[in-house]
């Protein structure tokens, strides 16, 4: 192998890469040159019977070589596939590429947060417990009697060995209290499940948990707490009313109104042409919860209220199937990104 004739092999390469059209005429090319017996892998091959020095330098402009070539080979490779892909597709390949698709929060979750943020503002600070539990922390410590409409099999699933899901995230309240010392301040999201299923109800749904103990609370904190959760959720102008109500685990015990979001309180089917929509229960802390966990109640006071997510979620967005949460048809879940 001589210098003449890698210079002539070079001039070859060059001038028939120019020529080169189509896949089948690339293909020829690479092999005749860079295959198994090409002339540039022969011509490597070959270097062994040279000096050191003519290897070297040899050498090094035939590896050279073989690198263009490669790398043109490719290039033309792509050109021609695209300028094939072209035609057929007849599309223009320089256009830029579609956007990936985006997830998003989950309404529910943006409201829970949402909501979560409202009352950490206040100082409330997130807690969670247990989807499963006993009827002791369900129902029997929040004051909630064995005859108690709560407690029938229609509404809990009861699990073995007595154990339940959770009807309510109030247990989450006695779970805390047990754990920590006044004064506390806390928020409970998460999931509850009652026997019920059509447009309103959903075996599953979600509530957030209140509860604050200090040694002066009153109910006019309550009030006021609650006023300003409604209004950052629902807008500053938002009508509130607030009706007494019954809970076993609070005394006395309330429900707060705010004026129907659908019809502006003129009244309709959402309202049940009352004007207004309940959108949660609370009330001061019963003594009987006091001492199921052990606080004094000659120095101890508090108030607690529960809310259900989908509810507000619902009258928030203008929603009026609860079961949209959970079919994750993407056209619905789209609409909140
Ligand atoms: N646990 C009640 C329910 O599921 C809601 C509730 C009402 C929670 C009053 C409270 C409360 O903490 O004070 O219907």
């Amino acid at each position: 192998m001589q210098r003449e004739e890698l210079q002539r092999i070079k001039e070859e390469a060059l001038k028939e890469l120019e020529t080169l059209k189509d896949p089948i005429q690339l293909e020829n090319f690479r092999v005749k040159f860079l295959g198994k017996k090409g002339k540039i892998t022969q011509a490597l091959r070959g270097l062994k019977e040279l000096s050191l020095e003519e290897r070297r330098e040899l050498g090094s402009e035939l590896n050279q070589l073989k690198e263009y070539l490669e790398f043109e080979i490719e290039k033309k490779r792509r050109e021609i596939l695209l300028s094939e892909e072209e035609k057929i597709l007849d599309l223009d390949l320089t256009l830029p590429g579609r956007r990936p698709f985006l997830g998003g929060l989950h309404p529910l979750t943006q409201v829970i947060e949402e909501v979560c943020e409202v009352f950490t503002r206040l100082g409330f600070e997130i807690v969670t417990g247990p989807e499963i539990e006993s009827e002791y922390y369900n129902f029997t410590a929040l004051n909630i009697p064995e005859w108690h409409p709560a407690r029938d099999m229609q509404a809990t699933f009861y699990l073995q060995n007595g154990a339940l899901l959770r009807t309510h995230t109030s247990p989450i309240q006695i779970r805390t209290m047990l754990e920590r010392k006044p004064p506390l301040r806390i928020i409970a999201p998460g999931k509850v499940y009652r026997c019920d299923a059509d447009v309103r109800h959903s075996p599953m749904f979600h509530q957030i948990e209140g509860l604050m103990v200090d040694g002066e609370v009153s109910f006019a904190d309550l009030k006021g707490v609650l006023a300003y959760f409604a209004r950052e959720i629902f807008g500053e102008k938002t009508k509130l009313r607030f009706r007494p109500s019954y809970f076993p685990f609070t005394e006395p015990s309330l429900e707060m109104d705010i004026g129907c979001v659908m019809c502006e309180g003129k009244g309709c089917r959402v309202c049940g042409q009352t004007g207004w929509i309940e959108i949660l229960g609370a009330g001061m802390v019963h003594p009987e919860v006091f001492k199921a966990v052990n606080y004094d109640i000659t120095q101890w006071q508090g108030f607690a209220f529960g809310l259900g997510i989908e509810r507000i979620t619902m009258l928030k967005y203008g929603i009026d199937d609860i079961r949209l949460f959970f079919d994750n048809h993407l056209y619905f879940l789209e609409s909140f990104k």
